[in-house]
């Protein structure tokens, strides 16, 4: 027995901490309310309804220095895939970051921002000729080569001096939990003769390798040994054909926490590792250090960010277990490997001193899949109406929610001092039916 078992109101002086999981200025307020950024979430639910993103902004840009601050000034690029509106690229540009960019819509976001294109990168291991086309009418400042007959065409259309990196797969054998890799492979020779083609085409040059070793990884040992393999490679290369590129890329995937104990990437010690590794590498080859550069997303943004939602029904199963199911799911909280882990979430809004009890919290999409938080602790009298908050949600979340259902995507609102702004507006049902073409209309 606890001592809140013997005075059931310590329990609700005795809410779940804000850390680790949860946005940087998330704070318990008055009458069990939830505050990010200096605003109530209860009042952000009474103006925008749920289910709604809140984006903390203050730990996004936080994030973003702690990055400047352990890879350098011109080191870290943000990956928009992970989460894009105008807002946040204005956001990222002022902290001086760069940008990955994989699409010729997130390039259109980030230019219609202001985000100054020669900071711009366009990656993707299938770039169609629209995304292409996009990156030079952009003036995009630099493109990844990730296939051998991609270099044929950006040979033909780019234009004069397009400056490219190349995506290598460095290590010889992919570690474990990084299945996720795209690139040409340095073991196979394709690398090789991806650099043997760019050199020979005047229109490109050849500034550096990229890589991209996975997601969620935590073990700096993976991200050693791709230095390692890039480097032995680059040697071979200025013996080859001449020449020293200058940049490694050494991508994202760094793993963040989504509830506690969950391992994520120490980026200081990281940094200082990864940096020692290059080091010795280039000593190793006599060749000279090359510029280190990461182009993380989820952890620049998954912390920062918060679903809201309202609970809809409450089953309670004979073993006092019970489903507790909201107006959202897994269209605005996708499930799999590139989601994360599993999420965290707290009720707010009111005080309670009832028993904490397992649950599960589900979605509304009639999937026996639509599952939020598969196992957490929530007050045994939850009941429909009450409010529920989400943790871990600023990355891959907004970026991949679905319209399955025919259920409009949430807005993404973000807060700082006090202030509210909406980033993406809540997409309504007229929104579908504008897309949704009607042959009677046409007659
Ligand atoms: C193909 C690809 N996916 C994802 C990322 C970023 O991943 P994450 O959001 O896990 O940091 C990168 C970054 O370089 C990438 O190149």
């Amino acid at each position: 027995m606890t001592l809140a078992d013997i005075i059931p109101s310590l329990r609700s002086s005795l809410r779940a901490p804000l850390t680790q999981v949860w946005p940087s200025t998330a704070a318990w307020g008055e009458h069990g309310d939830l505050t990010i950024g200096g605003v109530a979430m209860t009042s952000v639910v009474t103006a925008h309804g749920t289910p709604t993103y809140v984006l903390d902004e203050a730990d996004v840009r936080q994030r973003c220095r702690d990055y400047l601050t352990a890879f350098g000034g011109d080191g870290v690029a943000y990956t928009a895939k992970a989460l894009l509106s105008r807002g946040i690229a204005r956001w990222l540009a002022a902290e001086g970051l760069r940008l990955y960019v994989g699409s010729a819509g997130e390039l259109r976001v980030a230019l219609a921002a202001g985000f100054p294109a020669d900071r711009i990168v366009l990656y993707g291991s299938a770039k169609t000729p629209e995304d292409l086309e996009a990156a030079y009418a952009g003036r995009v400042g630099t493109i990844v080569v990730e296939s051998l007959g991609e270099i044929t065409r950006l040979a033909a259309t780019a234009p004069q001096g397009q400056r490219v990196l190349l995506r290598v797969l460095g290590g010889t054998e992919p570690a474990e939990g990084t299945d996720c890799r795209f690139g040409l492979r340095i073991g196979s020779g394709e690398a090789a003769a991806a650099v043997a083609r760019i050199v020979a085409q005047p229109r490109l040059t050849l500034v550096g390798v990229d890589c991209s070793v996975g997601h969620q990884v935590s073990r700096f040992s993976v991200y050693e040994h791709e230095v390692r393999g890039v480097l032995e490679f680059l040697a071979e290369m200025r013996t080859r054909h001449g020449v020293e590129p200058t940049e490694l890329n050494l991508g994202g995937g760094h793993a963040v926490a989504y509830s506690g104990g969950d391992p994520s990437l120490a980026l200081a010690a990281f940094a200082s590792r990864i940096r020692a590794v290059l080091r010795l590498a280039a000593e190793r080859h006599d060749f000279p250090v090359p510029r280190l550069t990461v182009s993380p997303g989820r952890a620049i943004v998954s912390r920062a960010g918060i679903t809201l939602y309202h609970v809809v029904a409450v089953n309670r199963g004979p073993d006092g277990h019970i489903l507790v199911a909201v107006d959202g799911g897994m269209t605005d909280c996708p499930s799999g490997a590139l989601c994360g882990g599993q999420h965290t979430a707290v009720l707010f809004g009111r005080t309670t001193c009832a028993q904490p009890v397992r649950a599960t919290v589900v979605g509304r999409h009639n999937d026996a899949d639509d599952v939020i938080v598969p196992a957490l602790t929530l007050p045994a009298d939850v009941h429909p109406g009450d409010l529920l908050a989400v943790a871990g949600s600023g990355a891959y979340h907004h970026s991949r929610a679905s319209n399955y259902h025919l259920v409009g995507r949430p807005p993404l609102l973000s807060v700082r001092d006090g202030r509210t702004t909406t980033l993406v507006r809540r997409e309504s049902s007229e929104d579908m039916l504008l897309r949704d073409v009607d042959e009677r209309d046409a007659a």
